[in-house]
């Protein structure tokens, strides 16, 4: 519970289907939220945290100028925005793969040493292919990144796969996992410092629920 003189701990939350499994999640520990039709922000009931609805690339935005002093962040989002935050807790939805991938015709032979890539995580794909040697030019794409090799532009794409059912769609294939993603509890490292007795009764809170939807969620895949 917030004890009466402490205002709401303020936590940016992507819009979408994160924001979902970040309520249900809350709601199991004793945190529930009413938003009215199209408001972006809602406290709970209790009074100890204040939702703040956003784009998922703008939560390290919102946190990094302390409007937001928590934020729900993936490390794609994190590594591309180069924020310095503190990450608390885990959560045990969200997780992805960062994988390059190319048409299922596509003939390596044909890069001559070379990597013609598109996406998003520019950040991400450029100094993952340089920190291993490899030759890359890298084109920004703001979404739909799966249509790059499809239509011509670029023979590979480096993007995020969760059930794989986009490209399998668009007739692509991953070539390589580079990396495992996560999504987090952050802390603005200054708000964390000042409030740090109410952040931690909020992890403590989540904590356990999370353990058990990790266990969860274990035995139902097998
Ligand atoms: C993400 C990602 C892929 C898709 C992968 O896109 O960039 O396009 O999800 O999911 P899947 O493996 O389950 O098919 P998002 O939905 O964020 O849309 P965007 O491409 O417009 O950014």
């Amino acid at each position: 519970m917030r004890r009466p003189t402490e205002p709401p701990l303020t936590i940016a939350v992507p819009k979408g289907r994160l924001h979902d499994q970040v309520r249900e999640l809350f709601e199991r520990c004793g945190l529930a939220f009413d938003f009215a039709a199209r408001k972006l922000v809602a406290e709970d009931r209790g009074g100890m945290v204040r939702l703040m609805l956003v784009k998922n690339s703008d939560v390290p935005v919102y946190v990094n100028h302390g409007i937001a002093g928590l934020g729900v962040c993936g490390d794609d989002v994190l590594y591309e925005t180069a924020f310095d935050c503190f990450r608390l807790l885990t959560f045990p939805f969200g997780g992805t793969r960062m994988c390059l991938a190319a048409r299922r015709d596509h003939d390596p032979n044909q890069d001559h040493g070379r990597l013609r890539v598109a996406t998003k995580f520019t950040r991400f794909a450029h100094d993952f292919f340089h920190q291993r040697g490899i030759p890359v030019e890298v084109i920004r794409l703001g979404g739909s990144v799966e249509l790059a090799p499809v239509l011509g532009l670029a023979p590979y794409i480096v993007d995020l796969v969760e059930t794989g059912s986009t490209l399998a769609a668009n007739d692509l294939v991953v070539t390589e996992e580079l990396e495992r993603i996560s999504v987090h509890l952050i802390a603005n490292p200054a708000y964390y410092k000042f409030r740090y007795a109410q952040v931690d009764r909020l992890v403590q809170r989540l904590e356990p629920c999370i353990v058990a939807q990790g266990v969860k969620d274990e035995s139902t895949t097998g």
